[in-house]
């Protein structure tokens, strides 16, 4: 069988690094491992306004979560924190009250920066409003990718520690999800 992951990548950049290091970590994943991008660029800003009656970007946007068996989260730092568009798309996931798209969900946070800290702080912003959004987060391994593009060409890691890296993270999470849904078993 196949564990279904739904992907983020928290820029909205048409020349993001962290769109480059997703593609890196597919092409590095265990067979087992089908990813669908979950975008969140043409959601509006959430309103509870909205909760009795989401638009249809949002509906689509927890039909996605639902639809997968894992959520892994790739991102770059925005002052410190995640980009807005991010925190926007978790919010609309969160509701309407009761009908958290998040609970009990494997999950995954992974970002890359051309800073050296490689979004570590944004990772334990992500972590801090997943932890609330009851997600169930793989806590280790940590990866903080400080981006060197000489690193990557056309989706694939040219540099082997990097590859191996990143390979190790993405088998793990192969690994964490599949410990989670032992117990918590989705879409069944
Ligand atoms: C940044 N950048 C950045 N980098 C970092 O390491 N820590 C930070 O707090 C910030 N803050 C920040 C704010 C804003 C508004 C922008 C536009 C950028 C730099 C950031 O890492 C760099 O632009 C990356 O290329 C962003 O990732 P994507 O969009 O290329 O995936």
């Amino acid at each position: 069988s196949t564990y279904q992951v739904g992907y983020f990548v928290g820029s909205l950049s048409s020349t993001s690094i962290n769109r480059v290091l997703a593609q890196a970590l597919i092409n590095l994943a265990p067979a087992d491992l089908e990813f669908t991008e979950i975008p969140i660029g043409t959601l509006p800003l959430y309103s509870p306004d909205f909760d009795a009656d989401y638009p249809p970007e949002a509906r689509a946007l927890k039909d996605a979560i639902a639809a997968s068996d894992a959520v892994l989260f790739i991102t770059p730092e925005y002052n410190r924190s995640i980009p807005g568009a991010l925190k926007n798309a978790i919010d609309w996931a969160s509701r309407p009250w009761g009908q958290n798209s998040f609970d009990h969900v494997p999950a995954g946070v992974i970002g890359a920066s051309v800073g050296q800290i490689g979004t570590a702080v944004a990772q334990q912003s992500l972590r801090g409003v997943l932890s609330f959004c009851n997600a169930r987060q793989m806590t280790a391994p940590e990866a903080y990718i400080h981006f060197d593009p000489d690193a990557y060409v056309d989706g694939q890691v040219t540099d082997e520690g990097t590859a191996d890296f990143l390979r190790g993270y993405i088998s793990e999470f192969r690994d964490h999800v599949e410990r989670v849904l032992t117990v918590l078993p989705r879409n069944a």
